[in-house]
């Protein structure tokens, strides 16, 4: 055949594919999501989250040197509440002795460079297991955003480096940064997480932090996974109201989102790479059905192509340690 075009000269060689590369997965590129329990010296795998733990705050120490050693730079912390410590306003959620708040502390004095996202939204402290609070089975918005401030700030005034409010409640960045500006923590950033959709790729967190809604579901303040248009609003909102990064969540099902929201944001877009999807991938490789390794820094790959510049995901540590093996 007289081709003109042959686009597989660069594919010839792995040489040629490296040279000609578009994007990259870095270990920079990553947070790692932890979670955190009360009690000492023990690690509970979380049973739909394989290789996945809670970790009481001395074991979480030693896991992060670990995470710290192999070039991970963030993590994003989430508590386990116990039980008789919720209620319907999470009003331990600003506890300045509550379990995130000493978390923060304690791993700030053993690792003062490791970036820490803390989580804003009350389901963890919720004894409805719902992010905001509830009257007469709705949940407020006004009077949420006012608790999360609180939560906001005791974080900050913890140490944390980024708060990511997490909760979908409208108002919540302009009043969190707000909050965080009068309390003279100018210097904390907000990750917002705006285009957060009710979706049911969340269940093996809830499982994690045994914080699934008492009733109901989320669809009154997570978005509709139909709609893109709404996560091009959402985004504008936030990044006018403060935000210093914007986050689309769910990632794996969402990609065009990323993409959209890509286009439109002047601020870093990062994507939640959530339980869900990672236990997808855990079942399939534990049966033997998938590579693990291949399946994993391809989809976290394709979140960067999609146009991610952050990547929240549990499998971040493996990923250090694969990309630090080296690959071809
Ligand atoms: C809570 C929160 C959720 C996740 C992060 N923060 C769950 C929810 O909204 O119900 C999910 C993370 C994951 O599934 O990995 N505000």
């Amino acid at each position: 055949m007289e081709l003109t075009h042959r686009p597989r000269r660069l594919r010839r060689t792995a040489q040629i594919r490296r040279l000609v590369r578009e994007h990259t997965l870095t270990t920079a590129d990553l947070i790692y999501p932890v979670f955190v329990m009360e009690g000492e010296d023990q690690a509970q795998e979380v049973p739909s989250m394989p290789d996945c733990y809670r970790y009481t705050l001395d074991r979480l120490i030693l896991e992060l040197k670990e995470v710290d050693a192999l070039g991970i730079g963030a993590i994003a912390l989430f508590p386990l509440v116990p039980e008789h410590l919720k209620d319907n306003a999470g009003t331990e959620s600003y506890n300045p002795e509550g379990l995130v708040q000493r978390s923060v502390r304690a791993i700030k004095e053993v690792l003062p460079d490791l970036l820490i996202f803390t989580d804003v939204a009350l389901d963890p402290y919720s004894s409805e297991g719902h992010d905001g609070i509830v009257k007469d089975g709705e949940i407020l918005n006004d009077e949420t955003v006012e608790v999360l401030v609180k939560q906001a700030v005791s974080q900050a005034a913890a140490g944390a480096d980024f708060v990511a409010p997490s909760d979908m409640m409208d108002g919540r960045v302009g009043a969190i940064r707000a909050g965080l500006d009068a309390a003279g923590y100018t210097h904390v950033g907000i990750l917002a997480y705006s285009a957060k959709y009710a979706s049911a790729y969340y269940g093996p967190f809830r499982d994690a932090l045994d914080s699934a809604p008492k009733f109901g579901d989320k669809k009154t303040y997570q978005m509709d996974p139909a709609n893109v248009r709404e996560a091009v609003r959402e985004v504008s909102f936030d990044i006018e109201e403060g935000a210093d990064m914007v986050m689309v969540k769910p990632a794996l099902a969402y990609m065009d989102v990323i993409a959209q929201l890509k286009q439109v944001s002047n601020v870093p877009v990062a994507a939640y790479n959530v339980s869900g999807e990672y236990a997808m991938v855990k079942a399939a490789a534990r049966n033997g059905w998938i590579d693990e390794k291949k399946v994993v820094l391809e989809t976290l790959l394709g979140f960067k192509r999609a146009g991610a510049d952050v990547i929240l995901t549990y499998h971040a540590k493996q990923v250090a340690q694969w990309l630090q093996e080296g690959l071809n």
